[in-house]
């Protein structure tokens, strides 16, 4: 006997963003640039940069303890944990498996997803496939990147795009209708070399020469990955509305990858829709790549950008060249997300060191030294008011 069909509902939301704050005018300090070259070409304007303590497990595990209160679950509900990320902490052992820990979950399958930017989106669709396919109930999906850590501070052309941050969802079952309506996912490899990291992999181990040649570090040909980016955004979502059954116009709000705002502005003309559908956030972030999506899904809806019944579509493009796009019919009350953010600070938790730990600092010479300013202000995420948790007080497990 057959029942209805399985739906995958996003039930939690939450992001966090490390408090350090590198503006353009920092930069200004680093490289031949000017905030104005910056805010004109690419929309940003400051993005956030981790502490020596944090990692991409640290700022994954927060991000989703807050998607896990959010969802009102349990942590050891959830049964597949999906980290999105071209920045793991390690080659070996997969970040999620460190999340796995710090969110004192005991059941889950945990694994990396490797698409770049649009790691978050392919995560989120394997996720949907666990569920609909009755594999998973509850399932984590998460984007989270250092990116600072792996930027050539003397190269203007990458060091001022990329900042450091993480998202994430809970996706649950449900027999309600809502969720997901329509994905598409493409991967087009002859753009393999136009965003890559050169080192450090099997093709070329890391050496005392690669260090010396700079290949640790994050590579980009910018037009042609814009070219790439603002022909496939657009039609990358394109299928995914139609696949709904929906038109463009039918969109409440897109939560594009966080790139640029020219080529949101580009997505938005190529489906004929006012930027004011188009959420951004990028001034405040830069891109933090498979973070982008899950971070800036978190604050439109917190923001009170999203609600029951919308229609709304991630969407994203990166490295390999990979794009993805799901439209998603959103089912959760908005309200539950600022409170599940509040209710979690990042001091709770804790992702195990190793044993053999003796103080690295990863931070790159050439940051350390902005770092270091005097007066750095801790800057919390905007929309959470601390007191205000809005939901019944559950132990933090560590
Ligand atoms: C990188 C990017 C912002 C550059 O913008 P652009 O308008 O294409 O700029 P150009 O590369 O044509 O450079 C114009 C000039 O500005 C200079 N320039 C580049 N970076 C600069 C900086 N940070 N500050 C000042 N000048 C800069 C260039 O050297 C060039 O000078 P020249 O004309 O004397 O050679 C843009 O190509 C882009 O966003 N590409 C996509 C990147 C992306 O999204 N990557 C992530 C994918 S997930």
């Amino acid at each position: 006997m057959s029942g209805p069909p399985i739906r995958a509902h996003v039930t939690g939301w939450g992001r966090y963003a490390p408090a350090q704050v590198l503006t353009n005018h920092d930069l200004e300090q680093m490289v031949e640039t000017s905030d104005e070259w910056i805010v004109s070409r690419t929309g940003i304007r400051e993005r956030r940069v981790a502490a020596a303590d944090e990692t991409t497990a640290s700022m994954a595990a927060v991000a989703s303890m807050r998607a896990i209160r959010t969802a009102g679950i349990d942590p050891d509900e959830i049964d597949l944990i999906l980290l999105a990320t071209l920045t793991p902490d390690y080659w070996m052992p997969s970040t999620a498996a460190l999340v796995k820990e710090a969110i004192g979950n005991t059941r889950a399958a945990a694994m990396d997803v490797a698409a770049a930017c649009s790691g978050f989106v392919y995560a989120y669709a394997t996720a949907q496939a666990y569920i609909t396919s009755g594999m998973a109930r509850h399932v984590l999906v998460i984007g989270a990147e250092p990116l600072t850590r792996f930027l050539d501070y003397t190269d203007r052309n990458t060091c001022i795009l990329f900042g450091d941050g993480a998202g994430a969802v809970v996706l649950s079952a449900s027999d309600e209708p809502g969720g997901a309506l329509g994905i598409e996912m493409t991967t087009e490899p002859q753009g393999a070399y136009m965003i890559w990291l050169p080192a450090g992999g099997a093709k070329s181990p890391p050496s005392s020469k690669t260090i010396a040649r700079g290949e640790h570090f994050i590579r980009m040909e910018g037009k042609e990955t814009y070219r790439f980016a603002t022909r496939t955004l657009a039609s990358t979502a394109l299928t995914s509305i139609q696949r709904s059954g929906l038109e463009p116009a039918d969109i409440a709000l897109f939560i594009p990858h966080q790139a640029n705002i020219r080529i949101i502005e580009a997505v938005a003309k190529g489906l004929d829709l006012p930027m004011e559908r188009m959420f951004v956030n990028l001034d405040k972030y830069g891109n933090t790549s498979a973070a982008s999506v899950p971070m800036a899904l978190a604050e439109a809806v917190n923001g009170g950008r999203v609600k029951v019944g919308d229609r709304i579509v991630i969407v994203a493009f990166g490295a390999g060249f990979t794009s993805g796009a799901v439209t998603i019919e959103w089912t959760a009350d908005p309200a539950r997300g600022i409170a599940g953010d509040a209710a979690v600070r990042p001091d709770e938790i804790k992702v195990r060191l190793p044993v053999d730990w003796d103080s690295v600092d990863p931070i790159p010479d050439a940051l350390a030294e902005v770092m270091r300013r005097p007066g750095l202000v801790d800057v919390p995420l905007d929309d959470v008011v601390p007191g205000d948790l809005g939901l019944p007080a559950q132990e933090v497990r560590s």
